[in-house]
């Protein structure tokens, strides 16, 4: 089922469907209500204008039946956009367990973009039909916006935390990309393209010219995680797990529930691995000590603490290595 009206960019998702038969749910009860009140006016106005001087009406003091169908009516419609737009809000949100993940990076004035063999893209995204995408996003900077209209997704993106989004687009072509929170002079340059193809299409584009950029983000973790010195106090498979190391395991620590020093206890999740990166005091697993690890603030690039966070991420016990990890996942 399709809608479409010649003023809206083109629909590119089911979800972009889904969006458009909101939109137009709601444009119909607003037009509806807008002709209605704006008949009832002319006609009342007209009907119950006062034909002489001494033209006494009688005042209606009460009309229970017209105030309850006046409350309840509206009560449903707005319900009805309430809980439609609450499905489709969350729906978007969470993304399904096999969604490939992209790493964004907003600054000033440009986008990006990491996919998960190393290949990168600065305003480009270049994505497979059919097959749902995560988005994992930060800012180096300020507040940004990422909007890709034909598949009605916008979702800000801050500095120091992450946010989220997924789509599966079902149309090959081409769509904007846009910024839409205001970033600084610049910010309207900060545009682009997302190229919906054909999943060989992708896979040509992918392992084709430049695809030798770089590492993976969890190879290039795992290099960081040396290079820091990470290795040296976080138990990582690799190393024997001793009482030497003086900081929490992270073999299997993401999406684990920890409880911390002052008996909080949280999932692991993306946000808590960057806070405990950039300020390692804040939330301390128990029952470790304050001030042993040092801030890595300044020191490591957004990019970089995306990597290494997507390194963490993918040390799911078992005493699997990064390579393992690619490799199982790239056959
Ligand atoms: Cu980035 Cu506007």
């Amino acid at each position: 089922m399709n809608f479409s009206f010649p003023t809206f960019p083109e629909a590119q998702s089911k979800y972009a469907e889904q969006v458009d038969w909101l939109y137009a749910y709601l444009n119909a009860v607003t037009f509806f209500f807008t002709i209605l009140v704006t008949v009832l006016i002319v006609v009342f106005v007209t009907k119950y204008k006062r034909k002489s001087q001494d033209d006494r009406v009688p005042w209606q003091h009460e009309g229970k039946w017209l105030e309850i169908t006046g409350s309840v009516i509206p009560f449903f419609l707005a319900m009805v956009m309430f809980f439609w737009g609450a499905k489709l809000h969350f729906n978007n949100r969470i993304a399904p367990e096999d969604a490939m993940e992209i790493l964004v990076t907003g600054k000033q004035w440009m986008w990006k973009v990491q996919h998960p063999n190393g290949k990168r893209e600065i305003n480009e995204l270049h994505v497979p039909v059919n097959q749902p995408i995560k988005l994992t996003m930060t800012s180096e900077d300020v507040i940004h916006s990422f909007y890709i209209p034909n598949l009605r997704i916008k979702q800000d993106v801050l500095f120091g935390r992450y946010t989220r989004v997924w789509f599966e687009a079902d149309k090959v072509g081409n769509s904007h990309l846009f910024c839409a929170e205001f970033c600084g002079t610049e910010h309207s340059a900060m545009v682009g393209t997302v190229y919906i193809m054909s999943e060989s299409d992708y896979q040509a584009w992918l392992t084709g010219e430049g695809a030798m950029a770089g590492d993976s983000p969890v190879e290039a973790g795992e290099k960081l995680f040396s290079s820091l010195g990470c290795i040296g106090c976080h138990h990582n498979g690799t190393q024997p797990e001793t009482p030497a190391l003086q900081g929490p395991s992270l073999v299997g620590a993401f999406g684990r529930e920890e409880e911390m020093n002052n008996g909080e206890k949280l999932i692991v999740d993306e946000d808590y691995l960057l806070e405990s990166i950039v300020n390692p005091n804040a939330k301390i697993v128990k029952p470790y000590r304050e001030n042993i690890m040092p801030t890595f603030k300044g020191q490591v690039t957004e990019t970089q603490l995306m990597q290494l966070i997507e390194y963490i991420k993918s040390l799911k016990g078992g005493e699997q290595t990064a390579e393992q990890k690619t490799g199982a996942a790239g056959s």
